[in-house]
């Protein structure tokens, strides 16, 4: 495991001093995969659907998944967020089978879900050959007719905005959290990204948020990666 996995735990969030509060699913995602209008998908999920959330973290994402009867799964880094996520599911109340894993080692067989998620998680690989493996992995666990949802950092998001690009696909950030000092593996381009999940999957709907506020400007590119049924 590097330092960057290592970074995750209750310290840097902040957790050994604060209370559990509930965490919302990302807009962008429920506009994506939820409403048809945006993206053209529009998913149809029951108690057959199997969800896989990687760096799941608090559940939030799941919980949408969750409230339509889908089966829930959440893969974290190491042992300490495996443990908070777990937490979390207690005290939401959410049925969910969170183990440990990375985005590259998918602890779960080939072709089980449906829907694999991967909400800001995949640039905390190192490079093109890091984004590559992990697009295959999620890939792998995806069954045929089935999708997974990639969301990452867009060069106006506030992390990445003043980061120093050191080659393809590498970044080192500057100024923002305790991430400072550690480089991710950002998708250089919408276009980048499309073609990275073209490697793994057979046909990628791509989208792109933005938000300017007064201090900060956050931008997400998204991948919509379909293995054909
Ligand atoms: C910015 S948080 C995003 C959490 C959640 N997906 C969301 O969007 O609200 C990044 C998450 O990825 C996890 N993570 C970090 N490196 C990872 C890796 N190499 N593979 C899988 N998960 C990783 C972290 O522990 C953390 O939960």
């Amino acid at each position: 495991m590097t330092g960057k996995s290592d970074s995750w735990g209750k310290g840097n969030l902040g957790l050994d001093r604060t209370a559990f509060v509930r965490h919302h699913p990302s807009e962008l995602m429920m506009r994506a995969l939820f409403a048809g209008r945006y993206s053209g998908v529009k998913l149809d999920i029951g108690p057959d659907t199997r969800v896989l959330d990687m760096g799941a973290m608090y559940l939030n994402n799941l919980v949408p998944f969750h409230d339509r009867g889908a089966q829930c799964f959440g893969v974290e880094i190491n042992d300490d967020m495996a443990a908070i996520s777990r937490e979390a599911a207690d005290i939401q109340g959410l049925s969910v089978d969170v183990r440990t894993g990375s985005n590259r080692a998918i602890p779960h067989e080939d072709g089980v879900f449906d829907v694999v998620l991967g909400l800001n998680v995949i640039h905390y690989e190192d490079d093109t050959v890091g984004l590559r493996a992990a697009l295959a992995e999620y890939a792998r666990v995806t069954r045929p007719g089935g999708l997974a949802f990639v969301i990452s950092a867009g060069p106006r998001h506030y992390l990445r905005a003043n980061a120093e690009r050191l080659g393809p696909n590498r970044y080192r950030i500057t100024d923002g959290d305790f991430r400072t000092g550690q480089v991710m593996a950002y998708f250089d381009s919408l276009d980048d990204l499309s073609v990275l999940a073209l490697e793994a999957f057979d046909s990628v709907t791509p989208g792109r948020s933005l938000e300017e506020h007064a201090d900060a400007e956050i931008e997400f590119y998204y991948a919509i990666a379909m293995k054909a049924g």
